[in-house]
């Protein structure tokens, strides 16, 4: 009989360094968000390979309009629900603003609390040039980062909003030296949000570490998705984003059925009562 244990499931864990092998093979990495050990453990036996506990938490969970309110303690709490909902995928938690910004040595304690506290196996933080010497001291405390260029959220008043970069020459050459700089730091992946397709492409082929994509079309070496907008679960999604299911009309709909039941005194039935 075989034994089970915690220590032989970790082997079939996801590592950071696995990730380029798979670029070289030119199998696609699949990412999505999860917030809690529900959907967690759902995406997890579905092979999802990344769960990134994503500052998107703020939209999604919390229904602030940007990213920036997002704590430090929230993505810890966060992040613990998340990995003890998987086994296989890679747990990475999302630095949120503020909490990296002002030094590479807050950058540091602060990546450090996300897997000491938190449970996390790697940290993504946003940003390139501006950010490589913190992203290169986070991996000098051991542990793996992935960057995260482009349309960058937390850079949403820098921005004047959420808009498309990398458009035009200087744009171009902003988004190709951000991606180099983060690779150069060490990290293990980047994303590459909001560019268009054929400079995602051209980044792609450059870099040696792979590129997750959202939002900048299909030749990255793996997409993510904000499980909300994946599940169908928010009002509005950005157009880039596709919806694999309509969870929010069928929570709607059961949520109506069971309202109508209990109005109709029909709920609970002998079934679902204690004898
Ligand atoms: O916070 C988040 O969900 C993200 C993804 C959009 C990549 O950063």
């Amino acid at each position: 009989m075989s034994t089970v244990t915690a220590s032989s499931r970790k082997e079939h864990r996801i590592t950071a360094t696995s990730l380029a092998a798979r670029k070289r093979r030119g199998q696609p990495i699949t990412m999505l968000t999860a917030y809690d050990f529900t959907f967690a453990r759902i995406f997890d036996a579905a092979e999802i390979d990344l769960l990134l506990v994503g500052d998107s938490l703020g939209n999604v969970v919390q229904g602030v309009d940007t990213t920036l309110p997002v704590t430090m303690d929230e993505v810890v709490y966060h992040t613990r629900m998340v990995v003890r909902g998987t086994h296989r995928a890679l747990v990475v938690a999302d630095m949120p603003f503020g909490s990296y910004q002002v030094s590479a040595e807050d950058g540091v304690r602060n990546a450090i609390r996300l897997v000491k506290e938190g449970g996390a196996a790697a940290v993504k933080l946003e940003g390139g040039t501006k950010v490589a010497h913190t992203i290169e001291a986070i991996v000098n405390a051991e542990i793996p980062v992935m960057g995260h260029v482009g349309l960058t959220p937390q850079a949403v008043n820098r921005m004047g909003g959420f808009r498309v970069q990398g458009r035009g020459e200087e744009g171009r050459l902003r988004v190709l030296d951000d991606a180099r700089a983060v690779q150069e730091a060490g990290a293990f992946a980047v994303v590459l949000e909001g560019i268009p397709a054929d400079l995602a492409k051209e980044v792609t082929a450059e870099l040696m570490i792979p590129t997750i994509g959202i939002g900048a079309g299909v030749d990255c070496d793996g997409q993510v998705l904000v499980m909300h907008d994946l599940l169908g679960l928010n009002d509005w999604s950005p157009s880039f984003a596709k919806q694999y299911a309509n969870m929010g009309a069928i929570a709607s709909t059961a949520a109506r059925a069971f309202a109508d039941e209990v109005t109709h005194r029909k709920f609970p039935d002998a079934e679902h009562s204690y004898k």
